[in-house]
């Protein structure tokens, strides 16, 4: 059955330009629900400290304080906690550089390690990623900018793996045969500048919906299709994607 509630951000020619969107409402962090709690104890059980890092100050301290209050969220002192208050996965970055995530559904990546790395050496592995890595401080500081407020981006992907997590440790773990086997994976990325003009919240929102419940309609099929085929060997390769598109290719 077609399912029209799905996020879908496929746009053809794929593209990694850094096409974020002013937001127009404002933003507010979504309280856990028990589904959300329950997968991201799950989560920290099994990759545990893969998941969250900080670097304790009272910048942070600060940082956590003024999310807590805005959002009118319980206390909570680690970014940890914070993040079993919210559904979202979350980081917090002074001046361009990530200084505490929790991330229980991360995309390819293990979120502890990006603690201490700017926005410019976190993106270095994205293949075709030019204009992002020049774009870095700019783009930090927009983020960052009270007077500007909160951006968004999405992100998609397609996968074998039907958990929201995509820790490196699980990738092909199960290789697809068929549409059947395959999982529809988007992000809805949110900045949020926290007031001081130097810090900012990073706050990301997953969704996983079986391949299949897109794959009967049309015109997002043939969009899928057209933007996979648009993307660079290396594109492929980092996403993963380069059975994937033969399977899709294989399926019109
Ligand atoms: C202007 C906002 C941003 C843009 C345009 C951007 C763009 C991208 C792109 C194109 C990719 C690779 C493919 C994809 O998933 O789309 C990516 C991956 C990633 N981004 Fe961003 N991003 C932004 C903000 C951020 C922020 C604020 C963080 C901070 C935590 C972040 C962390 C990452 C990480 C960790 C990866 C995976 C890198 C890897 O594979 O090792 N991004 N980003």
């Amino acid at each position: 059955m077609i399912n029209n509630n799905i996020l879908f951000p496929v746009k053809v020619p794929y593209s990694t330009a850094p096409d974020i969107v002013k937001l127009k409402d404002d933003f507010t962090l979504t309280p856990i629900s028990d589904r959300i709690r329950a997968n991201k104890l799950k989560e920290i059980d099994e990759f545990s400290s893969d998941l969250f890092n900080e670097i304790q100050s009272d910048n942070l301290l600060d940082c956590l304080n003024v999310i807590n209050a805005k959002y009118n969220l319980p206390d909570s002192t680690t970014i940890l906690d914070l993040a079993m208050n919210v559904e979202e996965d979350i980081a917090i970055l002074k001046s361009g550089k990530v200084i505490a995530i929790c991330f229980c559904s991360p995309s390819g990546f293990i979120p502890a390690q990006i603690v201490g790395k700017s926005f410019h050496e976190i993106h270095q592995p994205v293949p075709d990623s030019d204009l992002l890595l020049k774009m870095s401080d700019k783009l930090t500081s927009m983020m960052s900018d009270s007077s500007r407020g909160s951006y968004r981006r999405y992100v998609w992907t397609i996968t074998s793996n039907p958990s929201m997590s995509q820790h490196p440790s699980l990738k092909n773990k199960i290789i697809p045969e068929s549409i059947d086997d395959l999982y529809f994976r988007s992000e809805s990325q949110t900045t949020i500048p926290i007031g001081d003009n130097v810090h900012m919240l990073f706050a990301v929102k997953v969704e996983m919906n079986p391949l299949s419940s897109i794959w009967e309609d049309c015109e997002k099929r043939n969009l899928l299709i057209n933007s996979i085929d648009s993307m660079s060997d290396a594109m492929l390769d980092y996403k993963n994607l380069k059975l994937i598109k033969s399977i899709l290719n294989n399926s019109k």
